[in-house]
């Protein structure tokens, strides 16, 4: 499985973690698509980049980045075919994949210190959506995108 990872200048040290906790897993590939200095950026280019990857099919997943998380999460959740969670938390993790199908997965620089945030980042990427009638209804979440 191939993760994108993006952040903003606000979640440079969580990037760097997150892609140190990706390395522990010998099937995935990591592409990261920036910030890479401190130099200020706009979240909503990052969340662009990233999911861009991920709609033309070069990518399974990512993983977006930026101060609170919350600004690249509503700016992935724009774009079409994308389902971003934004995590603080392991339980909220497993259920954005069991119940959600969540492609992308959002936390915050500010928020999350690295251990949290890497026990996150272990159960996102192990844990397999659910189906049955969590598949009914992220059909219906897809469907508001043409509404
Ligand atoms: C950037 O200062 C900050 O606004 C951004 O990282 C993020 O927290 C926005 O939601």
């Amino acid at each position: 499985m191939k993760i994108v990872v993006g952040c903003d200048h606000g979640a440079l040290a969580l990037k760097e973690e997150v892609k140190k906790v990706l390395a522990e897993f010998a099937d995935i590939e990591v592409q990261d698509v920036g910030t890479y200095t401190e130099d200020s950026v706009d979240y909503p280019d990052i969340a662009e980049k990233v999911c861009a990857e991920i709609t033309s099919g070069h990518a399974e997943r990512g993983i977006v980045l930026c101060g609170t998380g919350i600004g690249i999460s509503i700016a992935a959740n724009k774009i079409q075919g994308i389902r971003a969670a934004l995590c603080n938390d392991v339980y909220s993790a497993r259920m954005s994949r069991a119940h959600n199908d969540a492609n992308v997965l959002a936390m915050g620089g500010r928020v999350l210190g690295p251990g949290p945030a890497g026990e996150i980042v272990r159960v996102w990427v192990q844990t397999a959506f659910l189906g049955g009638r969590h598949a009914r209804r992220v059909g219906k979440i897809m469907d508001l995108e043409g509404k």
